[in-house]
C-alpha cells in the first residue's frame, strides 16, 4: 500500500461523464407532480430552467457525457486532490484508515462550482442571459458568481438573512465575481415582502430564498432570465458526481480495496451524493459498504423527518418533490452551518435512504465544531461548519474501529474550507455557542400539513 500522503490525477484521467443513480436505483424515483397532483411534464418546468438542464434532471440515462466547454471550466481545478489524515489517525489511535476528498481546492472553495460551471454553461448555450439563486452559507452563491462570469452571464444572489448577516466576506467574495447580492427575506419580491410583513425579524431559510430567487426569474420581462439551484434537484447532483468517481481511481492507486464507509455532510444532498452516489452503485451490485449522511441535530431532516411530497421552498412555487421533509414552513434555527439548514433533502438521496441503502446520522453543532477543530490541528485545513458534521462522523467511526479493533477504510468529503466563517468559529471557541435539541413537538407542527399532499409510494427491495 503506498505510504503517500496524497494522490492527484492528471487531467486526462478526470471523468468524462456523470453517473445517474436513478438508472440503477432497485425502486425507481417517483416523479415531481403539480399543484393537481399530477406528474409535471418537462415544459412545466421551461420558464425557471432551461431545456437542456431539464433534459438532464429528468433523465434515466446511467451516464451522460460531460460537454468539452463544462470540461475546459473544470480543469481551473479539477481533478482535485485525495488525502490520507495521517495526524488525526495518529491523533485518535485508531486502526483505520482515513482519507478525505479535498474539494476545497476549487476558486470558491468548495464542491459547489461543479455544478455552478455546467449550469452556467447550459443556460448560457440555451441563449439565458442573467441566472437568480439563493445561498445559504455563501459557498453556493459564490460558486455560481465565479461560474456566470466566466461565461458572461449576470448573476443575481438572496442570501439567507442570517448568513448574510455573519459571513460578510462572502458578499465580497460574489461582489468581486460581478454578481449582486442582497439578503433574504427582501423587500424586492412578493414572497419576500409577505414573509417580512408576518416575521418582519426572521433570520431567513434556504426555503425562503429560493422562493424569492424562482420569483425573480420567472417574473423577469425579458423572459431570458432562469433561477439555477445549488442542490436538492438531480441534474445538480448528477453534476457532483464526478467526486466519488475520481475517489475510486485514487484509493485504486493508494492501493485500497473497497472502502468500508463513506460520508458526507447532508444539507440539500448535492456533496454526499456526489461522493457517495459511484458507490452506491456498487453496493447495490452487492459491495458491503456503510454510506452515511450526516446532518445537523437542530436540523434532522433524514434522521426524522417523514418521507413525503412536499414543496423544495416556502412559497410553494416548487413543485412537488418526494422527499424527507421537515415541512417547507419549517425555519431551522439560526445554527453556523447555513448550507446545512435546509427543510428537504434530495429526492434521489431520499429515494437511495428509503430503499435503505444509506445509514444517516445527526449531530450536534458543538461536537461538530470540537471535531473540526481537532482536524485543523492535525491535518491543518480549517473546515467549513457543513463540513464539520462530515469530520464529526469520520471521528466517531474511527474512534469505533479502534474499539473493535478494525483496519477500517474510511473515506469522507470535506466538501469546503472555513476561512469565510472564522465568525462561527471565533464563537465557538469563546464558549458562546450552545446546541439546540430541536423538540418533537417543533417538527409534528411543520410535518403535519404534509398529510394533505398526496403521500409518495415507501416501496423498497427489501434487500438492504
Ligand atoms: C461547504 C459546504 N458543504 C456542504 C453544503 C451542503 O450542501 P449540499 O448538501 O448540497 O452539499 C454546503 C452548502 O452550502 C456547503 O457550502
Amino acid at each position: 500500500m503506498s505510504k503517500d500522503h496524497k494522490v492527484f490525477l492528471s487531467e486526462k484521467d478526470m471523468p468524462r461523464q456523470w453517473y445517474n443513480l436513478a438508472a440503477d436505483l432497485p425502486t425507481p424515483p417517483q416523479p415531481p407532480l403539480g399543484p393537481d397532483g399530477n406528474p409535471i411534464g418537462p415544459e412545466m418546468l421551461a420558464p425557471v430552467f432551461p431545456m437542456n438542464l431539464i433534459e438532464q434532471e429528468v433523465s434515466t440515462e446511467r451516464w451522460i457525457d460531460i460537454p468539452e466547454g463544462v470540461l475546459e471550466m473544470l480543469y481551473r481545478w479539477r481533478p482535485t486532490p485525495l488525502h490520507r489524515a495521517y495526524h488525526l489517525e495518529k491523533a485518535l489511535g485508531t486502526p483505520a484508515r482515513i482519507y478525505y476528498k479535498n474539494e476545497s481546492v476549487s476558486p470558491a472553495g468548495s464542491h459547489k462550482p461543479n455544478t455552478a460551471v455546467a449550469q452556467a454553461w447550459y443556460n448560457k448555450e440555451f441563449g439565458i442571459k442573467k441566472l437568480t439563486t439563493e445561498t445559504g452559507a455563501g459557498q453556493w452563491g459564490s460558486a455560481l458568481a465565479f461560474a456566470c462570469s466566466l461565461v458572461g452571464i449576470e448573476c443575481k444572489v438572496y442570501m439567507v438573512r442570517v448568513s448574510f448577516d455573519q459571513k460578510p466576506f462572502r458578499k465580497m467574495l460574489m461582489a468581486a465575481y460581478g454578481a449582486e447580492c442582497v439578503a433574504s427575506p427582501s423587500p424586492e419580491t412578493k414572497a419576500g415582502q409577505d414573509i417580512l410583513a408576518k416575521y418582519p425579524d426572521t433570520p431567513g431559510s434556504l426555503g425562503i430564498a429560493i422562493s424569492e430567487a424562482i420569483e425573480a426569474a420567472v417574473t423577469d420581462p425579458s423572459g431570458e432570465s432562469r433561477y439555477s439551484l445549488g442542490s436538492v434537484l438531480n441534474h445538480v447532483i448528477l453534476h457532483q458526481t464526478i467526486i466519488g468517481q475520481e475517489v475510486k481511481k485514487q484509493l485504486e492507486i493508494f492501493g485500497e480495496r473497497t472502502p468500508d464507509t463513506i460520508i458526507g455532510c447532508a444539507g440539500g444532498g448535492s456533496n454526499f451524493a456526489g461522493i457517495a452516489f459511484p458507490f452506491v452503485a456498487d453496493k447495490i451490485h452487492g459491495a458491503d459498504i456503510d454510506i452515511i449522511p450526516v446532518e445537523p441535530a437542530s436540523c434532522p431532516t433524514l434522521t426524522r423527518a417523514p418521507f413525503s411530497y412536499d414543496h423544495g421552498d416556502v412559497a410553494c412555487m416548487t413543485p412537488l418533490l418526494p422527499m424527507y421533509s421537515l415541512g417547507h414552513e419549517f425555519i431551522p434555527p439560526p445554527i453556523h452551518a447555513g448550507g446545512l439548514r435546509y427543510h428537504g433533502m434530495s429526492p434521489l438521496v431520499s429515494a437511495a435512504a428509503v430503499e435503505g441503502l444509506l445509514n444517516p446520522r445527526s449531530i450536534h453543532q458543538l461536537e461538530c465544531y470540537e471535531s473540526a477543530i481537532l482536524f485543523a490541528k492535525t491535518e491543518g485545513i480549517l473546515v467549513a461548519p457543513e463540513t464539520s458534521h462530515a469530520v464529526a462522523a469520520t471521528i466517531q467511526e474511527a474512534k469505533k474501529a479502534k474499539e473493535e479493533g478494525k483496519e477500517k477504510v474510511i473515506v469522507f468529503n470535506l466538501s469546503g474550507h472555513g476561512m469565510m466563517d472564522l465568525v462561527g468559529y471565533d464563537k465557538f471557541l469563546n464558549g458562546e455557542l450552545t446546541d439546540y435539541a430541536l423538540p418533537e413537538e417543533e417538527i409534528t407542527k411543520y410535518t403535519d400539513p404534509l398529510k394533505n399532499f398526496p403521500q409518495p409510494s415507501t416501496a423498497k427491495s427489501g434487500k438492504w
